[in-house]
């Protein structure tokens, strides 16, 4: 690994140029004895992103990021600490080199020809001690021929309390041994192997070097873990590194893409089947780090990770990682809960790599199909939360086109009306768009935010209100153009009620939004809310859901009244309030005997 002094950093942190350095991704202007710009972070039109080169950091008061001259290119340019140090080395011609040739790099030198000797002495054990024949019978067991087993360097660590250490000792320091994670000194002081009794995967970084080593037990132990990695030492951070990612490079290149597996035996049954651009992130927690590797090698990456529960979701957890460092991410489910080795075992190797060409898929799908897995359509609770997870997911990585395609997708599945579907798609984008002020237009089902119906039989009105003469004239009637509560609605009614009079012929739906400056695609989403046919009954029923409204509107004004008037003194005024609210409430009555009428009668 290479180290850079603090010195030498602070070295390069002086002599960077902020304003430079970020101006030349980001429009800067004078402010004051600092700049602005526009953050390069997250989306705005008015810059709150502010450089101070006396301090040498940025900092957005918008988003919140901030940080000097190597936190901008880390994340700005996707770049690891080191890549940054170096871009700014190199810009300010600091000689780095130099300074991370001088004694670590000896070091690791020393450490590299270590872990080299040490493999040498794990494959060996394998083929030639006869305590590792029943080792080397279980990976035969499992398919792997001679030729595998010697390509892929496979080893055996002996079940001695301290063979590795008797090998590698004439030659290599303790310290060193003990560095790398290979030996342990216990309370008496005597050292030990780490690795005992286990077949040895020997992990290479990018460069073909050896960093690590994982051991994996072979007869069944249940008291165990399946796998014992090297600790984290100067060389080998196991999120950092993606096995055979030096032996895949140029089936890499050659295919332009790359296969994420979860393990080493995934990544040995690929290459067989002659997939051989193949790597692993060993477990199933994919870091950032790997997916920047990735990124390295190949613009695009297939995520292939087991076909079971625990598969599913790591897949769903690294989607986003991947696409963060800008990769283009297909998912490969595979069937019956299999890993790729299982898979196979079960059918063949040209069947697996057949199978891999024919199903990969795009994330909407992967997450269409996970969701629909967990959901049983005979239940309508249960298609309502699946339907609520896929708009939630669908609102906010989809455009138009794929949730058009989604919606018809959950139509068939719930084996409902696509119309009924695509409206409770509206109200849940319009619900989702409300802002906090508006809450109480809002109510929470099952911790789902949706529309009330109140607030939805506005959006229904508005819409016949701009639909046609006739259905305008019944809500003057019936209520007044001044029949919205919510802001909003009530000023959208008011542009509307203006283009009616003033030009009656033009396509009011599309004209009203370019009134609002800042509220464009919330009035867009009021005006496109209502899909599907008009009817009389629609319209009425919307209407008595306001007038209902309003007279609890008008009730509970009368309580606040009535509260206010002291029986004892005026006493006459009392009840005249309460004569009210018992009309009031007759009213209610009324309106909710007709519709009862009106079901009674459909
Ligand atoms: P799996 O349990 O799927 O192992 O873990 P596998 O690669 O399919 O191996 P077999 O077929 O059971 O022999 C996937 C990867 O997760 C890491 C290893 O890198 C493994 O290859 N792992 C798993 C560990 O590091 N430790 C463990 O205890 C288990
Ligand atoms: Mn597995």
């Amino acid at each position: 690994m290479e180290r850079i002094s603090q010195q030498t950093i602070d070295e390069i942190l002086n002599a960077a140029d902020i304003v430079d350095i970020v101006g030349e991704y980001v429009q800067l202007h004078p402010a004051g004895k600092n700049f602005k710009g526009l953050c390069p972070f997250h989306n705005e039109k008015t810059p709150s992103f502010f450089v101070s080169p006396d301090k040498h950091i940025f900092n957005c008061f918008g988003c919140g990021e901030k940080g000097n001259s190597l936190a901008f290119l880390q994340k700005y340019k996707n770049m690891s600490f080191t890549e940054a140090l170096k871009t700014l080395a190199d810009k300010y011609h600091i000689p780095l080199e130099i300074e991370m040739q001088k004694g670590s790099d000896d070091k690791t030198k020393r450490l590299y020809e270590i872990t080299e000797a040490a493999l040498g002495f794990y494959t060996l054990s394998l083929t030639n001690l006869a305590s590792g024949k029943p080792a080397l019978a279980y990976l035969q067991s499992r398919g792997l021929d001679v030729h595998t087993i010697q390509y892929f360097e496979l080893g055996f660590a002996p079940n001695d309390f301290d063979s590795l250490y008797q090998t590698l000792k004439p030659k290599y320091q303790e310290l060193d041994l003990l560095e790398l994670g290979l030996i342990k000194k216990n309370t008496e002081g005597s050292y030990y192997d780490l690795f005992r009794n286990r077949i040895i995967f020997p992990i290479r970084n990018e460069y073909g070097k050896v960093v690590g080593y994982s051991g994996r037990i072979y007869e069944e132990k249940n008291d165990e873990p399946k796998y014992v990695n090297s600790p984290f030492t100067s060389i080998f951070t196991k999120g950092e590194i993606l096995y055979n990612l030096d032996r895949a490079q140029a089936a890499i290149k050659a295919k332009k893409r790359i296969i994420l597996y979860e393990g080493f035996m995934d990544v040995i049954a690929s290459v067989k089947a002659g997939l051989k651009e193949a790597v692993a992130s060993m477990g199933t927690a994919l870091t950032i780090e790997q997916a920047r590797l990735i990124k390295k090698y190949s613009d695009r990456v297939i995520l292939c990770y087991d076909g079971d529960q625990a598969g599913f979701e790591a897949m769903g957890k690294a989607i986003p990682l991947l696409e963060k460092v800008g990769l283009d991410v297909s998912l490969l489910v595979l069937p019956e809960a299999l890993d790729p080795d299982e898979f196979t075992k079960k059918y063949s190797f040209s069947q697996y790599a057949a199978f891999v060409e024919a199903n990969q898929i795009d994330k909407y799908e992967f997450r269409y199909r996970y969701m629909k897995k967990h959901t049983d359509f005979s239940k309508a609770a249960e298609i309502e939360r699946f339907k609520i997870a896929m708009f939630t997911y669908l609102l906010r990585e989809a455009s138009g086109t794929v949730t058009e395609i989604y919606l018809n997708h959950l139509a068939d599945d719930a084996k409902v009306n696509l119309e009924t579907v695509k409206n409770d798609f509206t109200s849940f984008q319009i619900s989702q768009s409300l802002s906090k002020q508006m809450a109480d237009k809002r109510v929470k089902i099952a911790n789902v935010v949706m529309l009330n119906k109140y607030y939805k039989a506005e959006l229904i009105l508005i819409a016949y209100y701009v639909h046609d003469s006739k259905s305008r004239q019944a809500i003057i009637n019936s209520l007044s153009e001044m029949f919205c509560e919510d802001p909003l609605n009530g000023q959208i009614m008011m542009c509307i009620d203006e283009l009616v009079l003033s030009a009656p012929e033009v396509d009011i739906a599309s004209i009203v939004p370019t009134k609002f400056s800042d509220k464009q695609d919330q009035v867009r989403l009021v005006l496109n809310f209502k899909t599907g046919d008009y009817s009389d009954q629609e319209l009425n029923e919307c209407i008595d859901t306001i007038k209902i409204r309003n007279i609890r509107n008008m009730i509970r004004d009368l309580k606040k009244q009535q509260a206010l008037v002291n029986q004892n003194i005026d006493m006459p005024e009392y009840l005249r309030i309460q004569n009210e609210i018992i009309a009031q409430k007759q009213k209610e009555e009324l309106i909710n005997g007709k519709s009862r009428n009106h079901q009674k009668i459909d």
